[in-house]
Formats: C-alpha cells, sequence, structure tokens
C-alpha cells in the first residue's frame, strides 16, 4: 500500500475512534442549581461535577480515551475484582467507569482535590459497584512506600489520564510508577502531548518500562499506553535491578 494510502486510513481511524469517545459526553438539557457534565460508559449516566480553579477540577479528554478503551477491551483487560489505582484522578471519571466494571479502586490525586474527587465518586458508584471505591492522597514521590506498602498493596492496574505535562514533578511521577508497577502489574495510561518535555518524559518511560501502544489518535493528541516492568522487581524493595 502506498504511504498516501496508509496515512489517509490512518486519518479515517482516528478520526472514527475520537468521534466515538467524545460522543460519550453530554450536557445537561436542563440548568440546575449544580453544574454538571454527563457521561455515558458501561451502560451508565455518571454525572461529574468540576471546579475551575484548579487542574484536577476539571476532566481531560484522555479520562475518556481510557474509559472508553476499557469498556470496550473487557475480553482483554477485565477488571472484575482486581486491584486498580489511579494516579492523579481529578474529577475521578476513570476511577468511577473501573469500579463500574467491577474493580476494587484506589482514586488518588493532591489534598486539594480530594473532596470534589471523593464527591464524584461516591455520587456515581453508591449502590451501583460490587466494591466501594476508596479516595485517598498520593502525592507523586511523598510518602508512597509508607502510604501503600508493598507487603499489603499489590495492583493489577495503575490507571493514569493526562498527568505529564508541564509540572515540576515528573521525576516523582516517574518513581511513583516504577514503585508502585510490581511483576504483574500493568499500565494503562493515557497521554496528551503538548510541549517537549512530555515527549522526552515517554523517552524516560520507555528505558524502564515496557511500551505497547494501544491507541493513536493524533485529532486529540493522546495516545494510549499499556506499560509493565523491563526488570520484573523494584529498586524500591531493596533489590537490584536485574
Ligand atoms: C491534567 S489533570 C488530569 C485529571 C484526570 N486524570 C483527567 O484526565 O481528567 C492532572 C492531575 O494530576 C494531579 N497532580 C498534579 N501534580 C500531582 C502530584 N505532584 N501528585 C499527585 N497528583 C498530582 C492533578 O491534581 C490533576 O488531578
Amino acid at each position: 500500500m502506498e504511504d498516501s494510502n496508509i496515512k489517509e486510513e490512518g486519518a479515517a481511524v482516528d478520526a472514527e475512534l475520537a468521534k466515538a469517545i467524545m460522543s460519550r459526553q453530554f450536557h445537561p438539557s436542563l440548568i440546575g442549581p449544580e453544574a454538571w457534565e454527563g457521561y455515558m460508559f458501561s451502560d451508565m449516566e455518571i454525572r461529574i461535577k468540576e471546579s475551575t480553579d484548579l487542574y484536577g477540577a476539571v476532566l481531560w479528554p484522555s479520562a475518556m480515551v481510557l474509559c472508553y478503551f476499557l469498556e470496550n477491551n473487557l475480553d482483554k483487560y477485565n477488571l472484575t475484582d482486581k486491584n486498580v489505582i489511579e494516579l492523579g484522578a481529578g474529577t475521578g471519571l476513570v476511577s468511577i467507569v473501573s469500579s463500574l466494571l467491577g474493580a476494587k479502586v484506589t482514586s488518588t490525586d493532591l489534598p486539594d482535590v480530594l473532596g470534589n474527587l471523593r464527591y464524584n465518586v461516591v455520587r456515581n458508584t453508591k449502590d451501583r459497584c460490587k466494591y466501594i471505591p476508596l479516595v485517598t492522597e498520593l502525592i507523586w514521590g511523598q510518602e508512597v512506600e509508607q502510604r501503600f506498602p508493598l507487603a499489603t498493596h499489590r495492583f493489577d492496574y495503575i490507571l493514569a489520564a493526562d498527568v505529564v505535562y508541564a509540572h515540576p514533578y515528573l521525576e516523582e511521577l516517574m518513581d511513583t510508577f516504577d514503585y508502585l508497577c510490581q511483576e504483574n502489574t500493568q499500565i494503562l495510561w493515557a497521554m496528551r502531548f503538548r510541549l517537549d518535555p512530555e515527549n522526552s518524559f515517554v523517552d524516560r518511560f520507555r528505558q524502564r518500562f515496557h511500551v505497547e501502544q494501544l491507541y493513536d489518535l493524533p485529532s486529540l493528541s493522546i495516545k494510549l499506553y499499556r506499560a509493565w516492568r523491563k526488570d520484573g522487581r523494584t529498586k524500591n524493595q531493596g533489590q537490584a535491578a536485574a
């Protein structure tokens, strides 16, 4: 096939997939006392309250990309009864959808974001899920070993949507992925590309983890990755990397 045909085919797949993903968002038909955005995943209506003053208080399209992938790939990534942690959960859509899909979810973010996150998670999962999700603080690189000791915390999946952007904690984020990702853990990470430092984060991430690209959506500037450990052990467990 000629290069131009391959490009055209890729653009058509991107456009169709992006449209299908973004169509899951809807706006309330009536303006009520509280502002919310609506999403349809796992055959459920999900209402997300945003607040405008913080990064984590707005829902970013990467979260929708990850939710769409999870919902449509249950044969390969069945979350039922799985231990899942979300980093930088923001307004909580990914944690909510994972809970609706049957996972035992730990939804984490900075302390200032937790109030709104907890509100959204509780409102959308109460009496709808097999396991009650836990909403708790996780500041990347800070006391992660004390708060999540590996002896009692083993995650099947680490989920993250749009956590890499121009902020000063990229190394701490990398270390947090590294610490939490054990031998059988899979990372599912939706990444929105904006600036060069984000590309170099992906390069450095590839040095530590095996990486498979699951979606490439140029129209949204988003890629979805699956990753898993290269060495099978973590340095943080006091063991030398293989
Ligand atoms: C761009 S938002 C993405 C939110 C959500 N995942 C989404 O896609 O809608 C980035 C998230 O990372 C969180 N975050 C930023 N720096 C952090 C840090 N040092 N430790 C923990 N979370 C952090 C923010 O509070 C925010 O919720």
